[in-house]
């Protein structure tokens, strides 16, 4: 391995049971644990090299057209905790990608910073423990702390910076579930999730919420511990459309979804009813789907979506891994 350079893979994730809203904006404390699943075919890499000779760091996005500098302070500032633990101030050139487009409801921030904070980490010859890497990231962006586990994974809240990280609750090979990505746009939101979690306390609803999901994470933990893929699913259908009550009745109101969401909605109830096809969906902060099925039924779950006009990619994921070292380097 080369001494101050590291290359990280790390997945994106899709949680069954939602973050949203933050208990305290600076450490990304969050108010609720959440639980979530590791994607094996969306992910970010993401290279990093200190050297002395840098005099600035320098961050180069692949396959983006557009940087906003909010990423490029994100980046930073996982640089500077990083080099404050390792009590350095070398520069950095930091080059990484996505597979897939951001800001779509496509957990980007939770792949890319988690990738960023793992390099950044063994660039620097940190060792640190999953759930020291865990904290890291969280504070990069809440969903990237569950972005450093393997498999199925819960976010325990905590009650401070110091105790909230994610772990896993099973590994990728104890189920075979899949999620089928629907991804229906190309464009960035409009509202980033940052600006949603604040709102989230402004809607009338989100006390209820927060008061029933402790129950609502048993109840989920158990379905999954007896693989019990009905029950799971009716908890993960009620809990995607919970979450976008609170951003529905915020104020201001946020509708994250397009007439394609919608219309993915409809069919997948329908294939249900019908008998034609058992899943189930979720959304994050964006109008993109994700259908969750048994691995056994996803390549025709991906032929039907296929069909549903205004859908512009599919992308079929296992439970993965989560973030970890490569050898092939970015540059
Ligand atoms: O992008 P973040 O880390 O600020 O949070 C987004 C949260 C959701 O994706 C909407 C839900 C979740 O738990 O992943």
């Amino acid at each position: 391995m080369d001494k101050y350079k590291a290359t990280c893979k790390s997945p994106a994730n899709i949680a069954f049971i939602k973050y949203w809203g933050k208990a305290d904006p600076k450490t990304r404390v969050p108010q609720n644990n959440s639980i979530s699943m590791c994607l094996s075919d969306l992910c970010s890499v993401c290279t990093i090299e200190f050297k002395k000779e840098f005099k600035k760091d320098k961050i180069k996005f692949l396959n983006e057209k557009v940087i906003k500098p909010r990423e490029i302070e994100r980046i930073i500032k996982v640089l500077d905790r990083v080099k404050d633990l390792a009590k350095t101030n070398l520069r950095a050139k930091i080059v990484t990608k996505n597979n897939f487009p951001k800001a779509t409801g496509v957990a980007s921030s939770a792949s890319g910073l988690s990738a960023v904070t793992l390099a950044a980490c063994q660039a620097l010859g940190l060792k640190l423990t999953k759930v020291e890497l865990s904290k890291l990231a969280r504070l990069a962006s809440g969903t990237a702390s569950r972005s450093i586990p393997d498999g199925f994974v819960e976010w325990k809240k905590g009650t401070n910076g110091s105790n909230s990280y994610a772990v896993q609750i099973f590994s990728p090979d104890y189920w075979q579930i899949s999620d089928v990505v629907a991804i229906v746009t190309q464009k960035m939101k409009k509202i980033p999730s940052t600006s949603g979690h604040k709102l989230a306390d402004t809607s009338p609803f989100q006390k209820t919420r927060i008061a029933g999901i402790h129950k609502k994470i048993n109840a989920i933990k158990k379905t999954m511990k007896k693989k019990d893929f009905t029950k799971f699913g009716q908890i993960l259908e009620q809990e995607a459309l919970s979450m976008h009550a609170i951003c529905l009745t915020s104020q201001p109101s946020i509708l994250y979804w397009n007439q394609t969401t919608v219309k993915i909605i409809k069919k997948v109830k329908q294939w249900r009813e019908n008998m034609e096809l058992e899943s189930y969906f979720t959304i994050d902060a964006g109008p993109t789907v994700h259908v969750i099925c048994q691995s056994k039924d996803e390549k025709k779950l991906a032929g039907k979506l296929k069909k549903i006009k205004g859908i512009e990619r599919i992308v079929i994921n296992r439970p993965s891994i989560g973030a970890r070292t490569i050898d092939k380097h970015l540059f």
